[in-house]
């Protein structure tokens, strides 16, 4: 069976490091994890006021979790938490009252920043939020990365050794956790 895997990039930037990383570990996955994008640019700022008619582009991100087996957050930390982008995409999501699209859904984190605690604190926030959220999140491995550009390619090429080793066995477990969660708490069809 191959699970489907609908992956956030937090960041809006056009050259972001972890885009580049998502590809990395796209490239290094198990091969029964098959990954679509959930764009997260294109939305509104959230209001309540469209919980009686959501836009377009909130129902198209409603459809895209819905058909996901699984949801992994590629993402910066901004300000010690993460960019406002991301959880306005959480909250779309999240809402109407009752439509929690990431109740009991399988989730990982994992992040990418120049800095050497790489994106630690913000990634304790998008967990705080997901849990809120009653998403079924992997705790283990923690993933913080300090990105370090020559050691990854523009397609997503691991250069290093050991880096390559460590993202291979985080997909790797992140893997066996869809697998595990979906056998007690399967999607709803
Ligand atoms: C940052 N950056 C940053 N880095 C970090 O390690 N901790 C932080 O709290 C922040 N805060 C922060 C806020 C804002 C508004 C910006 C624009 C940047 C730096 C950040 O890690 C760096 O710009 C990364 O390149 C962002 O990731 P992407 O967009 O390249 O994927």
């Amino acid at each position: 069976m191959t699970y489907q895997v609908g992956y956030f990039i937090g960041s809006l930037s056009s050259a972001s490091i972890n885009r580049t990383l998502s590809k990395a570990l796209i490239r290094l996955a198990p091969e029964d994890l098959s990954f679509t994008e959930i764009p997260i640019g294109n939305l509104p700022l959230y209001s309540p006021d469209y919980d009686s008619a959501y836009p377009p582009e909130a129902t198209a991100l409603k459809e895209a979790i819905a058909g996901s087996d699984a949801v992994l957050f590629v993402t910066p930390e901004y300000n010690r938490s993460i960019p406002g982008a991301l959880k306005n995409a959480i909250d779309w999501a999240s809402r109407p009252w009752g439509k929690n699209s990431f109740h009991h859904i399988p989730a990982a984190v994992i992040g990418a920043s120049p800095g050497l605690i790489g994106t630690a604190v913000g990634q304790q926030s998008l967990r705080a939020v997901l849990g809120f959220c009653n998403a079924r999140q992997m705790t283990s491995p923690e993933a913080y990365i300090q990105f370090k550009p020559d050691l990854y390619g523009a397609d997503g090429e691991v250069f290093d050794e050991a880096t390559a080793a460590f993202l291979s066995a985080f997909m790797a477990e992140f893997r066996d956790h869809v697998a595990r969660v979906l056998t007690v708490l399967p999607r709803p069809a």
